[in-house]
């Protein structure tokens, strides 16, 4: 669940074979009851369709929800407007958006690696399943809103283990404000440097070249922005963790933000990276309508509060239906202290898979990602991780070989050494049709 936009994210490989069940000879695939066009960016998997509605963020005794309830409250009460909340909650957007607004409306470069066939699910070349709630900003500020939550499911190819999974949720959140909300008690200062017309703002290069402020935004505006950013998130870190939690801020980088952080709190003698956050750009605002106002923003991941706060340990068990799991979070107060006790754990199992490449792959070409959507399509919950054992070039045929292990592990009952290896056998079948590798 790393933080997809930073600039250092190393993803950009090139895609040679685009590893999909779904078939390839179709012209249409029915995503969540609707029928879409299918191109070379087609790489949803049936695997993946069939999370979508399973809503765990809305299903009351989830733990994920429970942290989702502690944060909207939080919200509620940091805000009012006469009596009533001025924070509005979308928690029921549809996971399908076009490529416009999981990228082009954020200002996400064309040549920008989160864009990657190895990183999203594509339905087509324009639509996908959102990346990131960030999504959905542009299309509820154009409807009028100025502060809200945004809160689902988002879904990003990934490595396998205890904290990945291609599915999770987060919270998104933007705040605007403008010259009179934010300069109520400072009426003589402004939002705006003086050289930049609101109303004309496409005229207007807006830079963000200097680290501290974009160009067209004061620095007043911007630094008491960033104070109630900062002031804010330090608050629901607290309400979420208690007062003594320590924290820090450090520097990033996002697309769509200007300046930006994250924020890390100390969590079991190390720092662990909490929301990515910043002073929305002026450009994205402009273009969705209000062009008199600044605004921030910030997005968080649930599953990694969640496995913090209650002391769980591997992410599939979010998804776990089992009443030994379940019963745990149910008919709690939501501030409750919970610590998960796990059911019993049951013994992992761990088979290698070894093979050649084909000429036309190296090992640095060969798209992981697509191999461990393979696995998951086949091994399904029942693969804990997937890790890249060894590499080698052989030193005569230059052929190039990789040797993955995979650790195997029902989460509510023990998997028999003969079961296991008939998931691992039909892997392995899988991945030489898929990739034409030859096992070794
Ligand atoms: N969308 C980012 C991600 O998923 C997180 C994020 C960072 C959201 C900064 C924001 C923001 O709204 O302002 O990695």
């Amino acid at each position: 669940m790393k933080i997809l936009f930073r600039s250092n994210r190393l993803c950009l490989r090139f895609i040679n074979k685009n590893y999909s069940t779904a078939p390839k000879s179709l012209a249409t695939v029915n995503v969540n009851g609707k029928e879409y066009r299918t191109d070379d960016y087609t790489n949803i998997t049936p695997k993946i369709t069939s999370y979508i509605n399973r809503n765990l963020h809305l299903k009351k005794d989830n733990p994920l929800s429970l942290v989702r309830q502690r944060i909207v409250n939080y919200f509620y009460g940091s805000f009012t407007h006469g009596g009533n909340p001025s924070f509005s909650v979308y928690d029921n957007l549809s996971p399908i958006v076009t490529s416009r607004q999981n990228f082009d409306d954020l200002l996400i470069p064309e040549d920008h690696p989160s864009r990657a066939k190895s990183d999203c699910y594509y339905i087509n070349s324009s639509t996908l399943l959102r990346a990131h709630m960030t999504a959905h900003q542009s299309e509820l500020l154009r409807a009028g809103l100025d502060n809200f939550l945004m809160i689902g499911d988002v879904y990003r190819r990934d490595e396998i283990d205890s904290t990945h999974f291609p599915v999770f949720h987060q919270v998104d959140a933007v705040r605007l404000q403008r010259k009179h909300d934010l300069f109520e008690n400072h009426p003589d200062l402004d939002i705006f440097e003086p050289s930049f017309d609101p109303w004309n703002p496409h005229a207007y290069t807006n830079s963000i070249s200097n680290p501290t402020k974009q160009s067209c935004h004061t620095l007043e505006a911007t630094k008491l922005m960033e104070a109630q950013l900062k002031n804010h998130l330090i608050g629901m870190v607290k309400v979420l963790f208690g007062d003594d939690i320590k924290y820090r801020w450090v520097d990033a980088y996002f697309p769509f933000t200007h300046p930006s952080w994250e924020l890390e709190i100390y969590y079991e003698n190390d720092w662990m990276e909490v929301l990515g956050c910043g002073i929305m750009r002026n450009e994205i605002l402009a273009n969705a309508g209000p062009n008199n106002s600044i605004a921030y923003a910030f997005g968080l991941g649930l599953e990694r509060l969640a496995m913090a706060l209650y002391k769980i340990p591997d992410i599939r068990l979010m998804w776990s239906t089992d009443s030994g799991f379940l019963s745990q979070f149910q008919n709690k107060d939501v501030n409750a202290s919970i610590e998960y006790k796990p059911v019993s754990s049951y013994p992992q199992c761990t088979n290698d898979l070894s093979f050649w490449l084909p000429p036309t792959l190296t090992i640095d070409s060969f798209m992981s990602n697509d191999f461990y959507d393979l696995v998951r399509d086949i091994g399904g919950d029942v693969v804990e991780q997937v890790k890249l054992k060894d590499k080698f070039v052989h030193p005569k045929t230059k052929k190039h070989s990789l040797c993955y292990s995979i650790v195997y592990r029902h989460l509510e009952r023990t998997l028999t050494q003969a079961e296991v290896n008939k998931i691992h056998d039909e892997i392995a079948r899988a991945t030489v049709n898929a990739f034409n590798v030859v096992i070794r």
